[in-house]
C-alpha cells in the first residue's frame, strides 16, 4: 500500500517534469513550466526521503535551508548576461551529483561491506554497467563545466587552448578508463582494489572533462554548454538504473535528449557538425582579417534619427550587447514611436544572437515585445533587400558578412543576417570592438553602414528624443 502510494507520487512527478518542459517551449508559458518543473523536482525529492524513512528529519531540513539559499541568492543576484555560465556550473553540479551517488554505491556496497566478490556479482551485470557510466559521466560532465564555467565568466582564457597531441592523449585517455571501469566492474574482489580502481576512474574522467572543453572557444561554446547539459542527464539518468528510480531514469532522459535536440539545433544554425565542434579547435585554426579598418564613418543619434523618420520598413536587430545595455525597453519605446509614425518594425533574431539559446526572446519578451513581431533568421533575411533601415544594437558575429565572404574567417560557413542588404544599416555599438568570436567585422566598413557609438541604451534613448523633436518641429 505504501509503496503504492511511492509509486503515484513518483509518476506525478514525471509527469509533472513532461508538461513542465513542454511550458518551456514557449516564451508566454515558461514561467509556470519552470514552476511545474520545481514543484515535480520537490515532488521527488520528498518522495525519496520519505521511502528511505530513515534520514533523520533535521538533516533533510538542513540540506533544503541551505539548498534554497544557494539557489535563491543564485537566481535574484546573477545578471542576465551571467546566466549561461550560471546554466554551465548547475549542469556540473547535477554531473557531480550522479557521479557522486555512484560513488557511495560502490562504496556502501563494496569497500563498507568488504566482500570479496567483484561489482558484477554483486549488483548483477547491467547495474555493474551503469554505475561505472553514471561515474565517468558525471566526472566528466562535472570538469568539463566547471571548465566551461571558468571560459564564460572570463576566469580562464576564452580562446581554445590547443595542446600537441590532444587527439591521441584523449584516445588513451578514454582507452585508460574503459580498462579502469572494465576491472572495476568485473574483476575486482577487494576493497583496496575498488577503491583503486574508482580512483583512476575518477581521476582519468575529471581529466576527460577538462581536456574535452578547452579545445573550445570563439562561438562554439553554446554548442558545448548544451551538450553539457545533455550529459548531465545521462549521468542523472544513468544513476536511476542504478538507483532503481524510475522518476530519475525520466527525468534524466529528458534533459539528455532535450540537450542532445538543442545541441543539433545549435550545430544546424552555424553551419557546423558536432565533431567539428568538438575537434576542430574554432577560433585558433583559421587566422581571419586582422587588418585595422578603413573608411568607417561615424555619426550622431540626430543623424541617425533623421534616417529612421524616413523610412518605411525598419528590422531591429539585437545582440549581446542590448543584454549588456539592457536597452530592450528603449528597443521597444523606440519601435513604437516609428510605428505610430506609420512604419512597419519586426526584429530579426539570430538563433545563437547572445550568450544563450533564446537569450535574445529572453530580453524581448520582458521588453513585453509582441511575439509575432520576432522573426526568425530564415524569414528575416529575403526580406532585407526591401528594407529601408537596419538598427544593430550591439550584435557584431551574427551580422558578419566574413562568415560568407571570407573562407579563411574562423565563423565561415556560420549563417548570418544579411543586414548589409538593406539600405541603410544603423551599427549601434560603443567602439569597433570584436564580438565573441574576436574577429574583424568588414559590414563596419560598408558604404550603407552608418557607425553611431556609444552604450545601446543611451544611443537609442538618445534618437527616440531627436525623433520626438523632429516630429514635434515638423
Ligand atoms: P557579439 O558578436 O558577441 O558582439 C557583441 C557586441 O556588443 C560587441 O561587439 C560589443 O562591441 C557590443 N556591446 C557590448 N556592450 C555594449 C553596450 N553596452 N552597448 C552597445 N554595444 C555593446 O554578439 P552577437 O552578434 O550577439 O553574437 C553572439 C556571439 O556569441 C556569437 O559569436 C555566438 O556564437 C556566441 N555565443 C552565443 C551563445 C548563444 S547560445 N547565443 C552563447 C555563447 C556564445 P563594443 O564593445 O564595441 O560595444
Amino acid at each position: 500500500m505504501k509503496s503504492d502510494v511511492f509509486s503515484l507520487l513518483y509518476l506525478v512527478s514525471a509527469v509533472l517534469f513532461i508538461v513542465g518542459l513542454k511550458g518551456l517551449t514557449r516564451v508566454r508559458t515558461a514561467r509556470r513550466g519552470n514552476a511545474l518543473a520545481a514543484l515535480a523536482m520537490l515532488i521527488a525529492v520528498a518522495t525519496t526521503l520519505l521511502e528511505l524513512g530513515s534520514i533523520d528529519y533535521r538533516w533533510i531540513v538542513a540540506g533544503l535551508a541551505v539548498g534554497s539559499t544557494i539557489g535563491a541568492i543564485a537566481a535574484v543576484r546573477v545578471q542576465m548576461t551571467a546566466m549561461p555560465e550560471m546554466v554551465a556550473l548547475f549542469n556540473g553540479f547535477g554531473g557531480g551529483a550522479s557521479a557522486l551517488v555512484a560513488a557511495s554505491v560502490l562504496w556502501l556496497e563494496l569497500i563498507e561491506s568488504n566482500t570479496t566478490a567483484t561489482v558484477a556479482a554483486t549488483l548483477g551485470g547491467s547495474a555493474a554497467v551503469t554505475v561505472f557510466l553514471s561515474f565517468l559521466i558525471g566526472c566528466v560532465t562535472f570538469s568539463g563545466s566547471v571548465v566551461a564555467f571558468l571560459k564564460l565568466s572570463g576566469r580562464l582564457r576564452g580562446r581554445p587552448i590547443m595542446l600537441p597531441g590532444r587527439h591521441y592523449v584523449n584516445a588513451v585517455l578514454v582507452l585508460g578508463v574503459a580498462v579502469a571501469g572494465w576491472a572495476l566492474a568485473f574483476f575486482t574482489t577487494d576493497s583496496d582494489a575498488t577503491r583503486l580502481a574508482c580512483l583512476v576512474v575518477a581521476a582519468v574522467s575529471l581529466i576527460v572533462g577538462i581536456l574535452m572543453v578547452i579545445p573550445i572557444g570563439g562561438a562554439d561554446m553554446p554548442v558545448v554548454i548544451s551538450l553539457l547539459n545533455s550529459l548531465s542527464g545521462l549521468a542523472a539518468s544513468a544513476t536511476g538504473f542504478v538507483l532503481g528510480s524510475n522518476v530519475l531514469i525520466i527525468s534524466g532522459a529528458l534533459v539528455g535528449a532535450s540537450g542532445l535536440i538543442l545541441t543539433q539545433i545549435m550545430c544546424v544554425a552555424m553551419n557546423r557538425s558536432l565533431g567539428n565542434v568538438l575537434f576542430s579547435g574554432f577560433g585558433e585554426t583559421a587566422a581571419g582579417d586582422d587588418s585595422e579598418y578603413q573608411n568607417v564613418s561615424s555619426y550622431s543619434a540626430e543623424e541617425a534619427a533623421m534616417v529612421l523618420e524616413s523610412a518605411e520598413s525598419v528590422v531591429i536587430v539585437p545582440g549581446y550587447g542590448l543584454a549588456v545595455a539592457q536597452a530592450q525597453h528603449a528597443a521597444r519605446e523606440l519601435a513604437d514611436l516609428l510605428e505610430s509614425h506609420g512604419a512597419k518594425v519586426t526584429y530579426a533574431i539570430h538563433p545563437v544572437a547572445g550568450r544563450m539559446p533564446g537569450h535574445m526572446n529572453v530580453l524581448l519578451a520582458d521588453a513585453d515585445v509582441p511575439y509575432e513581431k520576432l522573426i526568425e533568421m530564415d524569414a528575416a533575411n529575403p526580406e532585407m533587400r526591401t528594407t529601408d533601415a537596419v538598427i544593430v544594437v550591439g550584435a557584431n558575429d551574427v551580422v558578419n558578412p566574413a562568415a560568407e565572404t571570407d573562407p579563411d574567417s574562423p565563423i565561415h560557413g556560420m549563417p548570418i543576417l544579411r543586414v548589409f542588404e538593406a539600405q541603410t544599416v544603423l551599427m549601434i555599438k560603443r567602439s569597433l570592438s570584436p564580438g565573441f568570436a574576436g574577429i574583424k567585422n568588414e559590414l563596419f566598413e560598408r558604404d550603407n553602414t552608418m557607425m553611431v557609438f556609444g552604450d545601446g541604451k543611451k544611443i537609442l534613448q538618445a534618437i527616440l528624443a531627436e525623433l520626438k523633436e523632429l516630429s514635434a518641429a515638423a
